[in-house]
């Protein structure tokens, strides 16, 4: 039997605020310290406590999703993390993928804050991991405390865990939270709706055992090979802010969400009944430039839609948040009568509270379009997937490369690139690339695909295999609501994405305020988590 949908209540998540206000003075920099817990969490009114990893200020407090970390444009904020989790992991894992290990045992993890700009030691390399009381450290790992200086774009990101090889199970256990950089003139100039009518939803899918806890599956789909791992985690209920199937009782009046995809592997293509739209204001990483009204928002792992509802648009009493993407995306199975459900809107009857004062401006922020004029260094992004002779997936690389080679990507600070991505999967896969803010300019289809990839296959390089002749398909338009910087930019598969990448972009021309050329450097890699931690990831590092 199933779970009643539509019983528990949307939860808001515990504030920390990640700046103090001085008396009088403007706010000065903060300092958090937040651990990481294991504890028991309720999904759902009718089902058993579950036994969770949970970021918070105290064992007592944390929570799944946990705190959300507002902060201050142009403000910085320290973050100690810290590690309180057991001896031993409450889910399986597979150590025949590149896995930290950690020797007097423990639970490696390490924070990535998504989406930030800031030094590299402070951004969570999945070699920087550390189990309970620093016992054991990772490679890249210097420090416990970390600086973000939250100069970039205000901005919708969030953190989780970044551990090698144990990403995707840290976060199904828990290790997820929102982290917002708000722009401190934002409510006189724009005047969106704010305070109670700005909330964040962060939305996952999770499978649980009969007696509450969570389920991940303990045998591969490839066992001789990889005795855990499988090519994508989706589960059948769907979690927002820690419950499944949620309802939020709302008066009839705009609001503003960030709806934050943070599945393991699942793309949610959101939709609302009764006739209400979208108006996306922002991204992951920015506002758009304008706003656009869509029925439709379309999310990868780990996008961000910054949007408003008009709930005054209905008659109706309610208004149901639905999915309606394959999983795998784009050619998996359809969604059932479970996943095509996220959360329910209860509208309540007659004028709101008071006046609804806020506004949708018809233009937001203008920043620098994306161009690949002035663009230092043009790279070919390729993704492969390798099969068994079962024909099952063993792993994933990017440009042939395992996580381990020496790096090859190594921007200079300060400059655009542009990146052209090959997709030679089945699989759709969201990009993201750290200390760089990005925007997709244009999607063409790959002509003779096959012939392309076995070229590909031999030699891995895009120009040897004439690129150019085989890039002349079919354009795909970029959605108006993804034209704007981004941290996360969805890849079709058989299709040439050309990308414009910022790195260390921050919102003026101030000079940067940290180092990005220090060690241990950055990352970027696939957000299907099942493929980040089979080696859909690659070192990045800047150069002077
Ligand atoms: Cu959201 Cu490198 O990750
Ligand atoms: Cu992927």
């Amino acid at each position: 039997a199933s779970l009643k949908m539509y019983v528990d209540e949307l939860p808001e998540m515990p504030k920390l605020y990640g700046y103090t206000k001085g008396s009088g003075d403007s706010p000065k920099p903060g300092k958090l310290t937040i651990g990481m817990y294991e504890t028991k969490w309720k999904f759902h009114r009718d089902f058993p406590a579950t036994t969770v990893f949970a970021y918070g200020t105290s064992a007592e407090t944390a929570t799944v999703p946990g705190p959300t970390i507002e902060t201050l444009h142009g403000v910085a904020t320290n973050v100690t993390w810290e590690n309180f989790l057991p001896q031993s992991h409450i889910l399986p894992f597979d150590t025949t993928i590149a896995t930290a290990i950690p020797s007097h045992g423990g639970v490696p993890t390490v924070v990535h804050l998504h989406g930030g700009i800031h030094p590299p030691q402070s951004d969570g390399n999945p070699l920087a991991w550390f189990t309970a009381g620093f016992r054991d450290t990772g490679s890249a790992w210097t420090e416990s405390t970390y600086l973000y200086p939250n100069v970039q774009h205000a901005g919708n990101l969030w953190y989780h865990d970044h551990a090698l090889g144990l990403t995707r199970v840290n976060l199904l256990a828990g290790l997820i939270g929102s982290y917002v950089i708000r722009d401190p003139t934002e409510d006189s100039t724009l005047n969106l709706p704010r305070g109670e009518f700005d909330r964040h939803l962060m939305v996952v899918d999770r499978s649980f055992y009969k007696d509450g806890s969570l389920y991940m599956n303990y045998t591969g789909d490839n066992p001789t090979i990889h005795p855990q791992w499988q090519p994508e985690y989706f589960g059948d209920a769907i979690i927002v802010n820690g419950k499944a199937w949620p309802y939020l009782r709302v008066q009839r009046r705009k609001y503003r969400f960030r709806i934050i995809n943070s599945s393991n592997a699942r793309y949610f293509r959101f939709s609302l009944t009764n006739g209400l739209s979208f108006v996306q204001v922002g991204s992951d990483a920015s506002f758009l430039s304008s706003p656009v009204t869509t029925r439709i928002i379309f999310l990868a792992p780990s996008e961000i839609a910054d949007v408003v509802i008009d709930f005054s648009k209905t008659s109706e009493s309610e208004s149901v948040l639905r999915n309606s993407a394959p999983y795998p995306y784009p050619s998996g199975s359809a969604v059932d009568k479970l996943n095509s459900k996220v959360m329910k809107f209860i509208i309540l009857p007659g004028p709101p509270k008071s006046p609804d004062t806020s506004k949708v401006p018809q233009s937001l922020k203008n920043y620098p379009a994306a161009t690949t004029t002035g663009a230092t260094t043009k790279r070919y992004i390729v993704l492969h997937e390798y099969e068994s002779s079962t024909g099952n997936p063993t792993h994933l690389y990017i440009n042939g490369k395992s996580f381990f080679d020496p790096v090859t990507e190594t921007p200079k600070s300060g400059t655009t690139e542009v990146w052209e991505v090959i997709n030679l999967t089945q699989d759709n896969h969201p990009l993201h690339i750290h200390l760089a803010e990005f925007q997709a300019i244009k999607i063409q289809q790959i002509v003779d695909l096959a012939r392309f990839t076995s070229c590909m296959n031999i030699k891995n390089n895009a120009i040897a295999c004439n690129v150019t002749s085989h890039v002349t398909g079919k354009l795909h338009r970029v959605p108006d609501y993804e034209k704007t910087w981004k941290n996360v930019v969805k890849i079709e598969p058989g299709y040439q994405t050309t990308v414009v990448v910022k790195f260390n972009l921050i919102d003026n021309d101030a000079p940067y305020p940290f180092d990005a050329t220090a060690q241990p450097g950055y990352v970027y890699h696939c957000h299907i988590l099942d493929h980040e931690d089979n080696e859909m990831i690659r070192p990045l590092k800047l150069v002077a």
